[in-house]
């Protein structure tokens, strides 16, 4: 594997998930893979469950890792061609891809959506730089529409979790005090579209995600129907997407307290699974109470990250 982006890049995803509960039941069952290759992961944004995560996945596999936080200690990255760098930006993205490429086997990068413009957001046009530059294997650690190793992660949680074939997953969209991108949902719904589930998305109108991710999922804009008989809720708050305007992508249209997951919508599900990427505002997304039942799997599935994000090494190593 070259890239891990999307759910495609697994290939046949009942044969990645059996790689998945395999590394699960002994993490350094692959130790030696990647002795003496170098992981090198580049943050462009802040992170706590990534960078732990995936750093941990690099040791289970023997590799040696070095972790950049673009903006803490490197120069200021220059992005856009053709720019007169006399302001505060000291290097340029395309020596600096290169010169980072030479220090490692592997590339993993965060880097979230801008907001300046949906079309550098939705074209990947800082990812796609080190896909074309690096000459190395890349893999996304949330980019400015996709988060494939949280979307792994969650598929894996829902697999353990699952107490009937096909059950009904049901993500909504819940208020939050700031824009947030629209990765996570965009991946969640695209791996949901891929997996053996019934899959719903609820939110208001205004917030439709973009068809691509969308696919053949059932939107319900009535929240409390969504979550009518649903197994798992998936919580998460994004941004307008931008899709029926364009001049309001990445705005917050509503910060409508009635969607926050509660007991109220909790009561009609079938003793539903809570299930959240985190970080999460409590009392925002989700009551307190719900988010500290015996059914919430916030835990589990930020400790799936682990096992994600090894899956997604072993198999670029076994591609160098
Ligand atoms: N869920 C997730 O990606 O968490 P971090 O932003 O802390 O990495």
């Amino acid at each position: 594997m070259k890239v891990f982006k999307s759910v495609t890049d697994l290939g046949d995803l009942n044969v990645a998930l059996r790689e998945a509960f395999e590394i699960k039941a002994d993490r350094f069952k692959y130790s030696e893979l990647g002795r003496n290759k170098t992981a090198l992961l580049i943050f462009f944004n802040n992170s706590l469950r990534t960078r732990l995560s995936t750093q941990k996945a690099a040791m289970n596999l023997g590799m040696n890792v070095i972790v950049l936080d673009v903006n803490q200690g490197a120069w200021k990255l220059e992005t856009e061609r053709g720019v007169i760098m006399d302001g505060d930006k000291s290097e340029h993205l395309l020596e600096a891809i290169p010169v980072m490429a030479s220090y490692c086997d592997i590339i993993g990068v965060r880097s979230f959506a801008r907001f300046e413009s949906r079309e550098d957001d939705y074209g990947e046009k800082i990812l796609n730089q080190f896909i074309q530059y690096s000459g190395k294997p890349v893999f996304f650690m949330e980019s400015a529409t996709v988060h494939p190793l949280q979307s792994f992660a969650d598929l894996i949680t829902i697999e353990e979790y699952k107490e009937r074939p096909r059950p009904k997953v049901v993500m909504t969209w819940a208020p939050h005090p700031k824009a947030l991108p629209q990765a996570v949902p965009n991946s969640f719904a695209e791996w949901m579209n891929a997996a053996d589930v019934d899959f719903v998305i609820t939110h208001p109108e205004g917030y439709e995600l973009d068809p691509q991710f969308v696919g053949d999922a059932r939107v319900e804009y009535d929240q409390m129907k969504a979550f009518e008989g649903a197994d798992f809720v998936y919580a998460k708050n994004w941004s307008c997407p931008g899709v029926t305007r364009p001049e309001d992508y990445g705005k917050v249209l509503s910060q409508d307290m009635s969607w926050t997951v509660g007991e109220r919508q909790m009561a009609v599900t079938n003793n539903a699974h809570f299930m959240h990427c985190l970080p999460v505002r409590r009392n925002m997304i989700v009551t307190d109470d719900v988010i500290e039942s015996p059914r919430s799997l916030v835990i589990p599935e930020a400790a799936n990250r682990e096992i994600s994000a090894t899956v997604v090494l072993k198999r670029m190593l076994e591609a160098l």
